[in-house]
């Protein structure tokens, strides 16, 4: 090595000193979609896709966030200034969030940094890169200030910051599925105990996501009001059954006695419908049965997302339809919050990229816009990394 090269290497590790890195997966909703916020079990899975976080300590109290898909909105501001960012600065509030929870229970770092964020993780595709912004930005946070912070303060703080600093009334899917993943595993979520377990997924079968294109903005849609209207037919069941802590507890027997608009009625239906099909999924799982009596399930969960919750849109319910009219689909539905976003396939190893872009044609010629397909395998959670060498 030349001396030059050599002492520009040692100025580089002098600067960086200190320097951190974490790395959190994106996630696929497996089953059990709007479930999170009203106390039921959901199955997710952490996918080998995600976001990378470096921070190197600086002096002072400033610090810096730059995220590589986002190059134009850096932001640059003190450890005591929460102003909310708007526009293109505003992928950033997820890690001002974080900063602001971590910092009111003192977990944050004492001084400034510089944070720089990689991913491989399409934005705005329904596999919550949001969720993996903010846990990646929490182990690095957590790393700067020497603080311990185990998986489930993890999830915690992040579905805190996403609540109460961004805004969206979100459960804990995203953040649960994206800190307890494991490689080739569903993380299975009790929602309202907040336990989490994981379940081997069936051998020789996979997990491919059609990205509709069609962007949907959760903070924007309406995910908020779904939330209200799961609230509203809870607090009419309780008039029944005082002793209901949330609307995942309830059985049809009981919706048909409550009195209730046709409007949140449906809902209801949608969720305690849900439940079961993600009860019925887990048991299969255990049982080992067939796959594709399983995979059913996915596909009328997509159908009761589209009629009663009315979370679907038609670009959805087309690439779901044409999923499942596929013999090597076993079960075809929409992920995440809904009202655009991605549509899952989960298939047999016999269904090859040939065939995901048969189906990204057809909608293309129906739509005018080609749908992105992306095949992931059920990956490790979110973690601390080794900082790379320079
Ligand atoms: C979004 C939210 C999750 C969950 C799903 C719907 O992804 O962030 O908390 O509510 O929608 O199941």
């Amino acid at each position: 090595m030349k001396k030059d090269e050599q002492e520009a290497r040692k100025a580089y590790l002098r600067e960086t000193e200190g320097s951190v890195a974490s790395f959190a997966p994106g996630r696929i909703e497996f089953l059990g979609n709007h479930l999170d916020y009203n106390g039921g079990l959901v199955l997710g899975a952490a996918i080998d896709a995600g976001i990378y976080a470096l921070a190197t300590p600086r002096k002072g109290d400033g610090f810096r966030l730059f995220s590589e898909s986002f190059e134009d909105a850096v932001v640059e501001t003190g450890l005591d200034d929460f102003s909310r960012q708007d526009g293109k600065t505003s992928w950033a509030n997820y890690c001002l969030g974080v900063l602001k929870v971590m910092q009111d229970e003192g977990m944050a770092p004492q001084t400034g940094f510089s944070l720089t964020f990689t991913t491989d993780l399409p934005v705005s595709a329904g596999l919550s890169s949001s969720a993996a912004l903010e846990l990646a930005t929490a182990l690095v946070f957590s790393q700067l200030a020497g603080q311990e912070l185990s998986r489930k303060d993890l999830v915690r703080v992040c579905r805190k910051a996403e609540n109460e600093f961004v805004g969206l009334p979100c459960g804990i899917l995203d953040q649960a599925t994206s800190a307890y993943g494991r490689k080739d595993h569903l993380v299975s979520i009790d929602c309202e105990k907040e336990d989490f377990t994981t379940l081997p997924l069936p051998p020789r079968t996979m997990i491919w996501v059609f990205d509709s294109g069609i962007k949907h903005d959760l903070v924007d849609s309406q995910y908020a009001t779904r939330n209200q209207e799961c609230k509203e037919a809870l607090r009419l069941i309780r008039e029944l059954k005082p002793s209901f802590s949330c609307l995942a507890q309830a059985d049809e027997n009981v919706l048909e006695k409550a009195k209730m608009p046709n409007r949140i009625r449906k809902r209801a239906l949608h969720v305690v419908r849900e439940q079961e099909r993600v009860r019925l999924f887990h048991e299969g799982l255990e049982k080992k049965a067939n796959p594709r009596e399983l995979g059913r399930l996915l596909t009328d969960s997509h159908n009761s997302s589209s009629e009663l919750f009315e979370n679907s849109c038609p670009e959805l319910d087309a690439l779901a339809q044409s999923l499942a009219e596929r013999d090597e689909v076993l079960g075809a539905r929409l992920t995440g919050g809904g009202f655009g976003g991605a549509v899952l396939a989960w298939t047999t190893t016999e269904f090859k990229q040939t065939d995901a872009d048969g189906i990204a044609r057809s909608y293309e010629k129906r739509f005018g816009h080609c749908p992105q397909t992306h095949c992931f395998s059920p990956s490790k959670g979110a973690s601390i990394e080794e900082r790379g060498q320079a």
